[in-house]
């Protein structure tokens, strides 16, 4: 079985990316089951809408994973627990929305979860390791034999123990949130995908990871507290990385990156 896992999608030129692409995408790669970072898919990169989901969703989208922007879009709350949409189990203990979901896909059950880092990272959680062992113990309570794991976190360090700590028990840890794709994908010892970071989709290379000049440029130069804006125009990419997965025994046999220009 082949698994896409789409990188963070920013913004409006995000969604447009893979409403142009994810179709072409899946059907070279010959992907059965998708899965995607949406925590920055709203209009002004900061969470996500009940109208985003809908737009990641009807791209080709089987499951949306967020971070720590999932509280920005306040409506998130009012779909969390109806839309296929996981949420960091570790942070906001006692709001909506879900830690985890098992869905099944041509007759096999997929469990797809979402964790956040500690390390760098404005919005702490709980213990990461303790949700990784909670995620991966209700997954495979339902029944999941694939159990892939968003791990939302700044450090490649933290994300990387992630991935060894959960060799053996999880199909992959898909790192997300620096929205730049990183070189190290591997297939571990135990059967487990790794990849420290997706990357992102939107617009990459005339940006700072999605967001314009002029707000990060204060901020970082003249201390300025400044609003952040999503970048409009510039080359829209597809990042993300395609999983072969035995769907037998839930292990990885291959993980391969995939970083392309979509027309728009
Ligand atoms: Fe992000
Ligand atoms: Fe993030």
């Amino acid at each position: 079985m082949k698994i896409l896992f789409v990188g963070d999608i920013v913004g409006e030129p995000g969604r447009n990316t893979i409403f142009h692409g994810l179709y072409n995408i899946k059907k070279r790669e010959n992907v059965d089951f998708c899965i995607a970072n949406g925590e920055n898919s709203a209009r002004n990169g900061r969470g996500m809408s009940g109208v985003d989901a809908r737009d990641i969703l009807d791209a080709g989208v089987d499951v949306i994973t967020m971070g720590n922007h999932v509280w920005s879009c306040p409506e998130f709350e009012e779909f969390a627990d109806r839309l296929p949409v996981v949420r960091p189990a570790n942070i906001g203990r006692g709001r909506p929305g879900r830690g985890f979901l098992v869905t099944g896909c041509k007759g096999v059950r997929i469990g797809v979860a979402n964790v956040e880092g500690r390390a760098f990272i404005d919005l702490q959680g709980d213990d990461p390791f303790g949700a990784v062992d909670d995620v991966l113990e209700g997954m495979a309570a339902e029944g999941a034999a694939i159990r892939i794991i968003d791990f939302h976190g700044e450090a490649t360090s933290e994300k990387k123990i992630a991935a060894i700590y959960a060799d053996g028990r999880a199909t992959a840890v898909i790192g997300t949130h620096t929205h730049v794709q990183t070189a190290d994908e591997t297939v571990l010892d135990g059967g487990l995908g790794f990849i420290s970071d997706a990357g992102m989709t939107g617009i990459a290379r005339e940006s700072c990871i999605g967001m314009n000049f002029d707000g990060v440029y204060k901020r970082f130069a003249l201390g300025k507290v400044a609003r952040f804006e999503v970048q409009k125009t510039g080359t829209h990419e597809l990042c993300g990385v395609v999983l072969t997965v035995d769907e037998a025994t839930g292990k990885t046999l291959e993980i391969k990156r995939i970083k392309e220009t979509v027309e728009v």
